[in-house]
């Protein structure tokens, strides 16, 4: 079944804790992305810790091997689920931190969190690529990653939900797909390019959606999380 990961993105420490609070009675993973890494980073990382929510750590690393496999190690934790790192490192930098998260995990005695490589970020349009040389269509330049990923033995993709069917095609059911860019009919893109529904991306067969400003600037975050959930799980009408 698919999961909800909610994007912390505030600058302020109280009120990520407080989302979390909000958040904690519902069936939700909440992702800790680069505003609070370079914001509050060890508070946040430990209160999700001590209350045990499960975390998706949106670091991105993108490096040296050797600094990847470092982080990596820095991040692992018991209720660390995912962790993800930029396809465009390459293949022995992907390696790298699938390596450095089973070995960080057997000693530390707990779960090694799935290692995601992020594609094409979902804001990145077509004229976007050609601009940075990468030839091809988000589409293709995000299978091509995502192949690079596979054979470093990453759990799945970050990806956009408009390339979920075809990923899936590809790789099979196993290789997991995590997916931005998803917004509730009716509410604001942002910034986003290319997004989904919620029931649109798991009827594409996204496993994990990610979901930020639609819940955590709403009046309610909470109400605003189980209204997602709900369409999430729906029975698909015929
Ligand atoms: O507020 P919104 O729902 O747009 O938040 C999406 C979250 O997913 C943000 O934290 C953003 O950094 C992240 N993300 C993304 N596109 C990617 C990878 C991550 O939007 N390809």
């Amino acid at each position: 079944m698919a999961q909800l990961i909610v994007a912390l993105d505030v600058a302020d420490a109280d009120e990520a804790e407080k989302l979390v609070d909000d958040l904690y009675d519902l069936d939700v993973i909440v992702k800790i992305g680069l505003e609070s890494l370079f914001g509050y980073p060890e508070r946040i990382l430990a209160y999700c810790e001590s209350r045990d929510v499960r975390t998706f750590i949106d670091a991105k690393l993108h490096d040296i091997p050797r600094t990847v496999e470092a982080a990596i190690r820095q991040l692992v934790r018991p209720n660390a689920h995912i962790v993800n790192v930029h396809a465009l490192g390459g293949l022995e930098m992907m390696r790298a931190a699938v390596d450095a998260a089973n070995e960080r995990a057997s000693e530390l005695g707990c779960t090694a969190p799935q290692i995601f490589a992020v594609t094409i970020l979902t804001s990145i349009a077509p004229e976007d690529l050609l601009e940075l040389g990468l030839h091809g269509g988000p589409g293709e330049n995000a299978t091509r990653l995502a192949a690079l990923a596979r054979d470093a033995g990453c759990a799945g993709v970050v990806c956009s939900a408009h390339e979920v069917r075809d990923l899936k095609s590809f790789f099979g059911d196993d290789f997991l797909t995590l997916t931005p860019g998803i917004r509730p009919s009716g509410a604001a893109h942002g910034d986003q390019k290319r997004v989904m529904t919620p029931a649109g991306a798991v009827a594409a067969g996204a496993d994990y959606l990610v979901v930020g400003r639609p819940i955590t600037q709403a009046p309610d975050p909470a109400a605003a999380a189980r209204a997602i959930l709900d369409e999430m799980h729906a029975p698909v009408s015929s």
